[in-house]
């Protein structure tokens, strides 16, 4: 039987907070609601963020109620303070994704809080996501968890002592984010083992960027030490705007087919979803760096090349070229 995976799509919260300029409330929502339609468990609707910083996500409310909630699909958004999940209960969404970093300077730069009063915001947070007629439960990502760019290689150890110091409060489980792709192979299987002994019974997820070519390899990997969950954006789009540096996600649709291929089980609709990401590039107004939109899935084959006059195929007329090359060159040699 194929190993199921379930794949979170951010292309709307993490992608869309990266692109400068604003994407109108009817094609947020159009896409959220093909997106639905792909097979996603999870989809990271928006951020109930300040307008001021991250202008792109103003309308968080009114596309939270304006999509199609599918039932199977699971609406996610993201929370960096208590005002924020306030929004987000009001929103109905059905998990609150708190955000918090594992390096104090990204925190300070990202939400304006030392990661003690993060943790206090947390608990708060948690709090009123339990308090009837709420029991919505609180995921964390935890931000940096590779390395920060500013500070550097992020202890695991430090990862774990934040992440037991939350999984104490009551979370449902951790985003471990490597916000600026930092992260190698390696490391994201080490990782990978620590928090599944820690974490046993926590939802685990992934959160990989593309930023130094490493993200479907960091997939792999974590795919491989048996993490299940994967967050990816359509495209490849992403980015945190205050990570000097940050470029975009893994791409989902060239995740989701390379892990197909290996015959995992994403429950995605991988033609629906090619379809999608073709149009996104129209929507951001600029090529995205996903692969596959324009190479095709490995199962799309092309005519051959037409044969030579005289039954001569590519094969035989390179050999025959190739030939010709190695005549000419020991003629030159020769002179
Ligand atoms: N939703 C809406 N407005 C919010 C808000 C939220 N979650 N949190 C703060 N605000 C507003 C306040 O109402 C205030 O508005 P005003 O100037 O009109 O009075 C203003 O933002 C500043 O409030 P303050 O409490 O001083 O917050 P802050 O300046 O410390 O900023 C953050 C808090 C982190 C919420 C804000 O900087 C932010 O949204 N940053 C974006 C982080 C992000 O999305 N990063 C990328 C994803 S990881
Ligand atoms: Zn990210």
């Amino acid at each position: 039987m194929s190993k199921r995976i379930w794949f979170n799509e951010v292309v709307t919260r993490d992608g869309f907070q990266n692109e400068t300029a604003f994407v109108p409330t009817d094609d947020k929502i159009a896409l959220i609601n093909a997106l639905s339609a792909c097979g996603y468990a999870k989809i990271e609707v928006t951020s109930f963020v300040s307008a001021k910083a991250i202008p792109m996500l103003r309308d968080a409310e009114e596309v939270m109620g304006r999509i199609r909630r599918f039932s199977g699909v699971e609406y996610s958004v993201l929370v960096p303070n208590v005002r924020g999940a306030e929004r987000a209960l009001e929103s109905s969404a059905d998990e609150l994704n708190v955000v918090m970093s594992m390096s104090e300077t990204h925190n300070l730069a990202n939400l304006r809080l030392p990661r003690e009063k993060s943790i206090a915001a947390l608990a708060e947070v948690i709090r009123m996501a339990d308090t009837p007629p709420f029991h919505t439960p609180v995921n964390v990502s935890l931000s940096t968890a590779f390395g920060c760019p500013m500070e550097g290689t992020v202890p695991q150890d430090e990862v774990l002592r934040w992440a037991d110091r939350c999984a104490a409060l009551g979370v449902r489980g951790f985003t471990v984010c490597d916000t600026t792709g930092m992260a190698h192979p390696a490391q994201v299987a080490e990782m990978a083992e620590a928090m599944q002994r820690r974490f046993p019974t926590l939802q685990l997820t992934m959160h990989f960027h593309n930023t130094r070519g490493m993200g479907l390899a960091n997939v792999l990997a974590a795919a491989q030490a048996g993490i299940v969950r994967f967050d990816g954006s359509l495209g490849g789009l992403g980015g945190c705007p205050y990570a000097p540096g940050a470029s975009g996600n893994i791409c989902s649709e060239d995740a989701i087919h390379m892990l197909e291929s290996m015959g995992y089980d994403t429950g995605i609709d991988l033609d629906a979803l090619i379809a999608t990401a073709q149009y996104l590039p129209e929507l951001v107004g600029h090529a995205t760096p996903g692969q596959l939109i324009r190479a095709g899935r490995i199962t799309r084959l092309h005519p051959a090349p037409e044969q030579d006059r005289g039954g001569a195929g590519r094969a035989s007329s390179t050999t025959s070229g190739r030939r010709a090359d190695r005549q000419r060159h020991e003629v030159a040699l020769a002179q």
